[in-house]
């Protein structure tokens, strides 16, 4: 199936910005559609050329309530009259105070909870690491194969993939180990879930007791779903064991919901579907609906051990940013977009499921709800990673104005991150168009 794009992607004006870029800007600064956006609505954008095209991709996971979401607008042009910017750390705002009572009531557990706010991904965890730390007063931080926590030196540390967030910007901080998450699909140990009576656990656990010392680990990062290494979901008895193995040291266990909160799996936190109550929990991506904004959210004990003065910065928990993230909490628990999603979730799996068996390419169809992944290889047997398929698969979706992104370790993954008020018509197009560029690089590219 191919969308009429009667203005070309790239149009001349997109070309001509584009050449404006490339004067004026890093190539370092990557980009994924060689277009430039000129406004859009829920689940779309034109393009300077007025091309039109269906997001798959949500502003890398950060349109949950879609863009211009009433709400979410409404919030921040009231808050935009009153005013912009105070800095917590020099006049208080109630914003601040009312978002972090939010997310201490919404994020997973009853306990009493404090929250800070920042303002990327990447804080959250840094700031995460830091309270751990000095909570627990140990050094080491135990990531995982895999994950991605940003672009910030911890950021990067904790990061997995070599190629492109670590290559030529070490060395890495000190005392943060790597685990092997459970990656079914490819699993590090050679095993089959069930029957390996998960042995990367028991791994883990060993990792931590003889080779870093149990007293000397912090807290373990995780992902439950694992956003950028390639929609990786933890099967049901993987994080609760995680947590056990936490639980019996004293190291605490940050649950990164960067990409897989607000929504994106159906629950507001993926780690609901788990049964796992984390000490700490990072937000971010969604939760401002395109403002910068992230929090850490932990328990009480925890969030308070730092001294004063030691969390914060200038811009952290803007109010126009605390504005709009409440207005995103409110659609979220308020109004019917969790069902929107689980439903969404299901249209993608009924459609994307049946490809596993049907072509050579695809190598496994998973997720959690909406949150969905494509993993392609050349071959079924040896797994061998199809990176030129599936940058073709992408390439042609932009092509035919459907906005979709790639994830994964070895880049063969195609993921989905729409907006959760996706209408019916235009998710069904998306895939459509998805399934075409499937079956097109199934026949051989
Ligand atoms: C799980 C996870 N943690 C942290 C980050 C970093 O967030 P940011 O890009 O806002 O710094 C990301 C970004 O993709 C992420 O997916």
């Amino acid at each position: 199936m191919s969308r009429q794009m009667s203005n070309g992607i790239p149009g001349p004006n997109s070309t001509e910005w584009g050449k404006r870029r490339d004067e004026a800007v890093p190539r370092a600064v990557f980009n994924t559609v060689p277009v430039f956006a000129d406004g859009g609505e829920g689940a779309g954008f034109i393009d300077v050329d007025g091309n039109r095209f269906i997001d798959l991709a949500g502003g890398l996971g950060c349109l949950n309530v879609g863009r211009s979401n009433p709400r979410v607008l409404a919030a921040v042009k009231e808050q935009i009259e009153n005013y912009l910017h105070e800095c917590f750390h020099v006049a208080m705002y109630p914003e601040y105070v009312e978002l972090a009572e939010t997310l201490n009531r919404v994020t997973p557990g009853d306990h009493p909870k404090k929250t800070m706010l920042a303002n990327s991904g990447a804080e959250a965890v840094e700031n995460a690491v830091k309270i751990s730390r000095y909570a627990t007063g140990r050094d080491a931080v135990i990531g995982f194969t895999n994950g991605f926590s940003g672009r910030t030196l911890v950021g990067m540390t904790l990061t997995a993939k070599e190629m492109p967030y670590k290559h030529g910007f070490g060395p890495f901080a000190p005392e943060f180990y790597r685990a092997p998450f459970a990656y079914c699909y490819r699993c590090p140990l050679e095993l089959q879930h069930s029957s390996c009576g998960l042995a990367c656990v028991e791994h883990t656990a060993d990792m931590i007791d003889s080779q870093i010392g149990s007293e000397n680990v912090a807290c373990m990062v995780v992902e439950p779903v694992q956003g950028e290494g390639g929609f990786v979901v933890a099967p049901d008895d993987y994080l609760p064991a995680l947590k056990s193995v936490c639980e019996q040291r004293d190291i605490l266990f940050i649950d990164d919901e960067v990409q897989t909160g607000m929504g994106r799996t159906g629950n507001l936190f993926a780690i609901e579907h788990y049964d796992v109550t984390p000490d700490i929990v990072t937000t971010a991506k969604s939760l401002g609906a395109g403002l910068p904004i992230s929090g850490v959210t932990g328990t009480a004990e925890v969030m308070e051990a730092p001294h004063v003065g030691g969390l914060g910065g200038t811009y952290g928990g803007n109010p126009v940013s605390c504005a709009a993230a409440l207005a995103v909490l409110g659609e979220l628990t308020e109004t019917d977009l969790l069902d929107r999603a689980r439903a969404q979730g299901k249209i993608i799996r009924d459609r994307l499921d049946p490809l596993a068996s049907e072509l050579r390419i695809v190598g496994e169809v998973r997720g959690l709800g909406p949150m969905v992944g494509v993993e392609l290889v050349t071959d079924k047997k040896t797994k061998e990673p199809a990176k030129r398929e599936t940058a073709a698969v992408i390439k042609r979706c932009h092509e035919n104005g459907v906005i979709i992104l790639k994830a994964g370790t070895y880049d063969n993954v195609v993921r989905l991150l729409a907006p959760l008020v996706i209408s019916n018509e235009d998710l069904h197009e998306g895939l459509d168009v998805l399934i075409e560029a499937l079956r097109w690089a199934d026949g051989g590219t």
